[in-house]
């Protein structure tokens, strides 16, 4: 084995050289010595040789005895070795780039080193690091060799056994409690777990206690650890956990297996959460709530957040992926299963139009550009950079599809035998469709094809009418990605319902699939000619093409008993008006400001539903509709259009909007169920809407009197949209200033709402603000990726926006490369605007790309993003 040099270390891995690891870890045994610079951290690990691994890796360079021996080849960085033994007897391994190389004897032996790491200097917040004071881990995906010598890698699992010494009250690591006592703790995880999911915690907390009985009759002991001043934050998470513990049992027959379930909240931290095994550790955002310092929003996240960890138990820990090729394996199944969690526990429309307006805003802007890849990556140069939308979200959907088309049983049927047959293991996509093909007899090679072609598919849709019989025919189109030329038609499940003139269902909803290029569906004897509701629920993760006409829209907005597709006719037809606005200067047709406003006031709707219908498409949605027609799209006349298009709204809604307001408001003290939080979201939409027409009084009551931050947010968000809230801003810093997660609020709101010309300057002078901590990645994101998300100002001509950003990232990079990664990508869209926006843009993601020792992961992002 040669040594990696800094390129060679930069290296693209393909799926195709998967090979098993030469040995199998039969156990693991850890001590940490904590201390802030310098913690050791010594390991025994039993190996034995792998019956399956090929021929032993290359041994070039060795010295000569050494040479016939087999080799143990570990992953260690930022490691300083302090010895290693193997069976009791000193050993001297070769250091290299990515971990050491050592002869080992030819049958099981027992390996011991010890390691010093220095937690405090680690800014990536991978491996050991240090957040306020408290010791935390993140492993996932790569971080484990930063805390010892191992093979990194998660078809390696084994049984691990942690002592923890150090001055803390609070010791935690993964699996059951061990022994304690004054200064040292004891864990032990009897399940075997890739070292991603590692996981150790030292500090001094607090814990808001529970507990639950599983359904066969084990008393597992539940606990939230964080800060003594957040103590009174955790109750809600709690819930959730119980709730999504009794869920997993209910739909999936999935018990939680060990005697405690712990979860930490840290303060800085590069995601949303982990689930490392028992003890998941989190972003303290997506834990801590209270009325007072929480939106509905923020309940939302953390109730699906909290769920998404839990079920990694079994999707995920129990059975893991064998690469990171695999990781859609987990992360796709697990997303499918905490939306299924949301729609369960609130409303299952109001939670599918939510997930697909996600899926547009992330996945699709991510299939159509230079990011574009597949669910199952080929290749990749840092993994971390693949924990994307779509892997995420698209495979989400293709779980959601496979259901479909094996129908509820069939999928229940699958997930039964993919628990039985693959606990314990470490699996690949392929395992996963054969428990499909095995339990439902359907074959699924065509299927498969949707893990491994990227892009989004274009669904054409034609109608005919005649003799009674209605034709639908639908052709499908998949555009190119970066190093995918060809593309191959893909299953493609399709419901579609049919609707009478007077708005009764004639067919109800079938699932057509559409397997080939082109493909014509017959509905017979029919009276007369119907209106179809196609893609009904979203039933694949497709772009429409439809010349429909507006009066189709129309109905279909008006009667369709799909709420999905009711809730799209609306939104395709403000996305119509909108784009015939920018493109034409017409003004928005009545007929659909009529139909809304009847709508908004049915009180049989779910209020959360009317709420959705009252929010127009993104100013980037826009902007991509337009490219995809062939037109330059402009972000700040995008801005006015639909600012304009609001104003029009508001006018012709105004006689109801008032008394629609007060409805909504909810009265009482404040409780985070769906039912009040929809009620308030309506009275949200309708008070944005008013603050364009009354100046802003009705915000400002509605700020000054407030007791949650729902409506106080909601109010403070209106005002800023008209630039009329500079005393409510400085309030509201002044009674917030000392709780981190609402000024990460205040900052975002500002850069976020900021009119086109100011944006720039606000965002340049909030990162002069005290409180402007650069090295907490929710802070950064809140300000810089706040700023990035206001497309107009972001996009300002003179590029003083994209200066910013790049200034911003080429400061980041050194400190936390994942998080500045992860940013680059507002730079992702590029290639649709002008050729002066384009210049401008290039010429930031040049500069980014020439900085000083770029790390890998922003090297790998804005190469690609450039190419
Ligand atoms: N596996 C985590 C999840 O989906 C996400 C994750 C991956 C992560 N890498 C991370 C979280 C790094 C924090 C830091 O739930
Ligand atoms: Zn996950």
């Amino acid at each position: 084995m040669r040594d990696a040099s800094p390129q060679s270390a930069a290296e693209t891995v393909y799926l195709k050289d998967y090979a098993p690891f030469s040995h199998l870890v039969d156990k693991v045994e850890l001590v940490f010595r904590l201390h802030p610079t310098a913690t050791r951290v010594v390991s025994r690990i039993s190996f034995r040789p792998n019956p399956a691994a090929p021929a032993k890796p290359d041994t070039e360079g060795l010295p000569q005895p050494d040479r016939e021996k087999p080799q143990l080849v570990l992953h260690g960085e930022k490691l300083k070795l302090i010895g290693a033994r193997i069976d009791g007897k000193a050993a001297s391994p070769r250091l290299t780039k990515t971990g050491l190389v050592c002869a080992v004897p030819d049958k099981p032996f027992v390996w011991e080193a010890e390691v010093e790491i220095n937690p405090s200097e680690n800014t990536a917040l991978e491996g050991l690091y240090m957040s306020n004071g408290m010791y935390c881990t993140q492993c996932e995906a790569e971080g484990f060799r930063k805390i010892t010598y191992y093979p990194d890698r998660p078809d390696v699992m084994a049984p691990f056994s942690v002592r923890i010494e150090g001055d803390l009250p609070v010791l935690l690591s993964n699996g059951n409690p061990g022994k304690k006592g004054e200064g040292f703790a004891e864990w032990h995880d009897p399940w075997k777990k890739p070292a991603y999911l590692f996981a150790l915690v030292a500090g001094d907390l607090a814990c808001h206690r529970d507990s639950f009985a599983t359904a066969s009759g084990r008393k597992v002991g539940l606990g939230i650890w964080v800060r003594e001043a957040d103590i009174g934050k955790c109750a809600f998470a709690m819930d959730a956990l119980k709730r999504s513990m009794a869920w997993d049992e209910k739909v999936y027959g999935r018990e939680y297996d060990l005697d405690v379930f712990n979860i930490v909240a840290v303060d800085d931290f590069n995601m949303g959460a982990m689930e490392n095994k028992g003890l998941n550790i989190f972003n303290s955002s997506a834990v801590l709530a209270s009325p007072e310092t929480a939106t509905d929003a923020n309940y939302e996240r953390i109730e699906s957040i909290i769920a998404h960890e839990y079920f990694h138990n079994w999707t995920g820990n129990r059975i893991t992926c064998r690469d990171w090729f695999q990781l859609c394996l987990k992360e796709g199944l697990t997303v499918y299963r905490d939306q299924q969690f949301s729609a369960d526990e609130r409303s299952a429309p109001v939670q599918r139009i939510n997930d697909v307006l996600a899926l547009r805003a992330r996945q699709f802007r991510e299939d159509n550009g230079p990011l574009a890849h597949p669910v199952r990556p080929e290749s990749f140069v840092e993994i971390n950079n693949f924990y994307t939308a779509t892997v995420y979200e698209k495979g989400a959907e293709l779980i959601g599809m496979l259901r479909r088309l094996v129908g509820a049983e069939g999928y229940a049927k699958a997930l039964d035998l993919y628990f039985k047959r693959h606990d314990g293991q470490a699996c690949t996509i392929e395992d996963w469709l054969k428990v499909f093909e095995d339990a439902c007899g359907r074959d699924l090679s065509q299927f498969k094809l949707w893990y491994s072609q990227a892009g989004t598919p274009r669904v054409k849709v034609e109608e005919s009418w005649a003799d009674g019989t209605f034709t639908l025919t639908l052709s499908q189109k998949t555009p190119t990605t970066p190093g995918q030329p060809e593309k191959r038609p893909l299953v493609i499940p399709v419901a579609v319902g049919l609707l009478a003139r007077d708005g009764s269902e004639v067919v109800p909803t079938t699932v057509l699939e559409l397997t080939e290029t082109r493909q014509s569906f017959r509905f017979k004897d029919l009276a007369e000619r119907p209106v179809a509701s196609v893609l009904r629920g979203f039933s694949a993760p497709v772009i429409l093409e439809r010349s429909h006409d507006a009066a189709d829209r129309l109905f279909l907005f008006i009667h369709d008993t799909d709420p999905f597709n009711r809730w799209e006719a609306g939104r395709a037809l403000a996305k119509d008006a909108l784009l015939s606005k920018l493109r034409y200067g017409t003004e928005p047709d009545k007929a659909y400001f009529a139909a809304l406003g009847d709508l908004i006031r049915d009180l049989e709707l779910d209020p959360a539903f009317r709420a959705l219908c009252l929010a127009l498409p993104s100013q980037d949605d826009i902007a991509q509709a337009l490219h995809d027609r062939g037109v330059v799209p402009d972000p700040v006349a995008i801005y006015r259009a639909r600012r304009e298009f609001s104003e029009a709204m508001a006018a012709a809604l105004q006689p109801r909007l008032a008394a629609l307001y007060e409805y909504a408001r909810v009265e009482g003290p404040y409780s985070p169920d769906a039912a009040s939080a929809g009620k308030r979201a309506l009275a949200a939409a309708t008070l944005s809407l008013l603050t364009l027409v009354d100046g802003g009084h009705r915000a400002r009551a509605q700020f000054d009197a407030a007791d949650n931050m729902t409506e106080q947010f909601g109010a403070l968000s209106a005002l800023v949209s008209i630039g009329s809230a500079e005393d409510e801003l400085s309030r509201f810093y002044g009674q917030w200033k000392t709780d981190r997660l609402v000024l990460d609020k205040w900052f975002g709101l500002q850069v976020g709402l900021a009119a086109p010309e100011a944006a720039a300057e606000t965002a340049k002078a909030l990162t002069q603000h005290p409180d402007f901590s650069w090295k907490t990645p929710n802070r950064f994101r809140a300000v810089i990726g706040g700023f990035a998300a206001n497309p107009a100002g972001f996009h300002d001509p003179s590029g003083a926006g994209y200066r910013l950003v790049a200034d911003w990232l080429i400061k980041l990079d050194p400190v936390n490369p994942q998080t500045t990664a992860r940013m680059s990508t507002a730079f992702e869209t590029w290639r649709r605007y002008d050729d002066d926006r384009r210049a401008l843009m290039r010429e930031e993601l040049e500069r980014i790309l020439a900085a000083k020792d770029l790390s890998r992961d922003t090297a790998e992002m804005v190469s690609r993003i450039l190419a």
